[in-house]
């Protein structure tokens, strides 16, 4: 397998990307009337408006030929239909078929996987029925008010994320609360604010071996164990999600009390498989629907869409362009919806944790940069942190604006505010302010001349940083499983651009492996294992501070 950059389109990208230099976006608006209507994409209620990006018609060619060229239409293909794409792990990869409407059929290995999601979405339709409705009842019989989800990861983010979104849907009386972080504060804070009797955990692990989570889940089991006074309780109030019966059976977990999903149902990609069931629990089990229906319906966008309208394609693309030709070392996401506060989050695994590689398929150095850092926060909140740096700091950084046009009545004067902020925010970026705009300003205001000259190069605004603007039609839970898909299919497009292999993360294991060598030097008199001497000193420190603590 040759690298991405030993290509002939990726060679004209660059000799391209020469040619183009530092043209101003400016200059390219200004030569082009009709640049803001070409370039924007449209598809389930999501229109992207994508002229604001460093790109003329000749850089979108070459980008379209050379996702051509990698074998696009094959990848999708393969991924949809089952192949065992995830080479690594062996395993294929079909967080697809777990949106796929009943009746279809997807098969793996000869079974139609759909029939067993299905299956397997009907019990979690029956089970959140019987907590919402109060038929489920806690061990002294009364109804579930709270709901703890112990995860982490891809056992976490997305249900997080996805019930922050979906709040005003959310059953009143029914509380969700998420745990992922082992550093105990977390659960102590949630077990303080619950009730035994009322309270309904669920562990979320696709392996049912992950460190941080099993040790909540104990924690929190003990604690239902004291205070309910008996083992028995624990059916009533623990539910489990993985692939994994025998860990959950060994964990204390009865199976009857088990959701299950499957291998090729990656963690990050996990929230449409019972990972979810927070989010059913919260929304229902009919909204839940109408989230896969929105995943769905890109999907099939994504699949039959030509490329040059794909949305999923496009930002894949220009992100390509941005990261690799460009030299952007990062890629912001700034959602301008409270409701989206966790997305950023959500993404930095999604795109990360799949792209975060250095070697393609076939273990050879991909020879080009792979995924970037993603960040963000709230646009509105990060206008007033880290939006100095985009819009006058040395590096650049993409941005992905992303609204909402649907919003209260009540709210209007609001969401007006922040949407003209958000575009705003896009148009500063990119026309920034010339050394002639400040001085006349400054003038105008009756600056004196020497203060004039000093403040020039404090006050100008280079201007000519990309961004891409994202409109959904409403937050709901179609238009959520649409933006989630197509970010999915994004990290998908550009996994097969480079080559590599966007459905493992062996990267996660040195750390795991080095973590129980610790964990025992920690409770030792000294390291019973050989540690270099910052981390010896860093692990003798912890045991005399706790000798210090008395423990
Ligand atoms: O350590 C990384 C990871 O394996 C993620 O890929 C995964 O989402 C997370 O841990 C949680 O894993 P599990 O669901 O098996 O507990």
């Amino acid at each position: 397998m040759t690298s991405p950059a030993q290509d002939t389109t990726w060679q004209a990208l660059a000799a391209h990307r020469t040619e183009l230099g530092e043209r101003h976006l400016n200059a390219l608006f200004a030569a082009d009337p009709a640049r803001a209507t070409r370039m924007q994409a449209e598809a389930c209620g999501l229109f992207l408006d994508y002229s604001k990006n460093r790109v003329t018609d000749d850089t979108l060619a070459l980008l379209f030929r050379l996702a051509r060229e990698a074998g696009l239409a094959e990848r999708t293909a393969a991924m949809f239909g089952g192949e065992r794409i995830n080479a690594t792990e062996g395993r294929a990869v079909l967080h697809t078929a777990l949106r796929q409407p009943a009746g279809a059929v997807v098969t793996v290995d000869g079974r139609d996987v759909v029939a067993d999601v299905v299956a397997v979405r009907e019990r979690i339709r029956h089970f959140s029925d019987a907590v919402r409705s109060g038929a489920w009842r806690g061990h002294s019989g009364k109804p579930i008010t709270d709901v703890v989800n112990i995860g982490i990861g891809g056992s976490d983010l997305g249900p997080l994320m996805a019930c922050e979104a979906l709040k005003p849907y959310a059953q009143p009386g029914l509380r969700l609360h998420f745990v992922s972080n082992v550093d105990g504060v977390q659960i102590d804070d949630v077990l303080k604010a619950v009730d035994a009797e009322t309270t309904l955990f669920i562990v979320a692990s696709k392996t049912f071996t992950t460190q941080e989570t099993l040790t909540n889940a104990h924690t929190a089991r003990a604690w239902l164990i004291g205070r309910a006074g008996s083992e028995a309780a624990v059916a009533r109030h623990f539910v489990a999600v993985s692939t994994n019966a025998e860990a959950v059976s060994r964990f204390g977990i009865d199976t009857a009390n088990m959701f299950g999903f499957w291998d090729w149902v990656g963690g990050r990609y996990s929230l449409w498989s019972a990972i979810g069931l927070p989010i059913v629990l919260q929304i229902g089990a009919a909204r839940f629907d109408a989230l896969l229906a929105g995943a769905h319906a890109m999907d099939e966008h994504f699949r039959s869409a030509p490329l040059e309208h794909n949305l999923p394609v496009i930002m894949a693309l220009l992100g390509i362009w941005n990261i690799d030709f460009l030299d952007a070392p990062t890629q912001v996401i700034a959602p301008y919806h409270q409701r989206l506060h966790r997305l950023p989050a959500y993404l930095q695994q999604l795109d990360m944790e799949s792209n975060g590689k250095s070697v393609k398929l076939d273990g050879s150095p991909v020879g080009c940069q792979t995924s970037p850092v993603i960040w963000g926060e709230p646009g509105i909140n990060g206008q007033h942190a880290y939006f100095q740096m985009l819009h006058q700091g040395t590096r650049f950084a993409p941005i992905d604006f992303i609204g909402v046009l649907e919003h209260p009545a009540h709210l209007a004067h609001h969401h007006r505010v922040a949407f003209a902020n958000m575009v705003a925010q896009a148009e500063a970026l990119m026309r920034g302010k010339s050394a002639a705009e400040v001085e006349a300003e400054m003038r105008a205001a009756g600056l004196a001349e020497d203060r004039v000259r000093a403040l020039v190069p404090h006050r100008v605004f280079p201007g000519n940083r990309p961004s891409n603007t994202l409109l959904l039609e409403r937050l709901d839970p179609f238009g959520l499983g649409a933006l989630i898909a197509l970010y999915e299919h994004r990290t998908f497009v550009q996994g097969v651009v480079w080559g590599v292999n966007s459905f493992d993360q062996w990267g996660v294991e040195l750390g795991k492996q080095l973590a129980a060598r610790v964990l025992d030097d920690l409770a030792g008199e000294a390291d019973a294992n050989p540690h270099d001497a910052s981390t010896a000193a860093l692990i003798e420190r912890y045991r005399r501070g706790a000798r210090a603590s008395g423990h």
